[in-house]
């Protein structure tokens, strides 16, 4: 249907917009080549600052929440097409058409997209991401340890193939995406958050 062709674009293109890159220019910082070069929150509040990273942690989320939450209640589209949605806004994100097709790691974004879906799985998500990244001090970590439990979360607690299968579809991208952390993770040269 053309509504839904137009509606996953207009997504696309939204979560496409690279708010750690825009936040990190108007103070006058590239992320892209400090830190772990990456546009996500992580890296702007390792490179910027809290405040900022905050920012980008909220505006990254919204432009997963938004889409999905507005195609829900206000577009009443099924749950397949909500699956899709969540998805498109997190490739967005992550395969970015502002950024050459790179972007982010998918954790902010797929939080929005998840709390927009589930409520409840994204809170208990967020308690796992909170408790592992509190015992490890890795942001890094804590993000891919969250999304490969989500998918058998909101599995639980929704009984909706759907919104499984998008939860798990996205688990695989943000895993992908943190190639380059899982193989610092291994050597013990990731950068830790929390000092401890
Ligand atoms: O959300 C990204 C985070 O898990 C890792 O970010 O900058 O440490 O690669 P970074």
């Amino acid at each position: 249907e053309l509504s839904v062709i137009l509606y996953l674009i207009g997504t696309y293109i939204l979560a496409s917009i690279p708010f750690g890159y825009v936040v990190g220019k108007l103070f006058g910082k590239d992320v892209t080549k400090e830190g772990s070069g990456n546009i996500g929150a992580t890296n702007v509040t390792r490179t910027i600052g809290k405040k900022a990273g905050a920012l980008v942690l909220i505006l990254d989320m919204l432009k997963g929440y938004f889409p999905v939450y507005f195609g829900k209640h206000y577009m009443y589209f099924d749950d397949r097409i909500l699956s899709m949605i969540a998805i498109t806004a997190v490739l967005g994100h992550c395969f970015s058409v502002f950024m050459k097709f790179k972007g982010g790691k998918g954790v902010a974004t797929g939080l929005g997209v998840l709390l927009a879906l589930s409520g409840k799985t994204a809170f208990i998500v967020i308690l796992l991401w909170l408790g592992s990244f509190l015992t490890t001090g890795y942001v890094s970590f804590a993000s891919i340890f969250a999304a490969f439990m989500s998918w058998i979360i909101i599995f639980y607690v929704e009984d909706n193939v759907f919104y499984t299968f998008a939860a798990l579809f996205l688990s695989f991208i943000i895993v992908l995406k943190h190639s380059s952390n899982i193989n610092r993770l291994i050597k013990g040269t990731e950068s830790r958050f929390l000092h401890r």
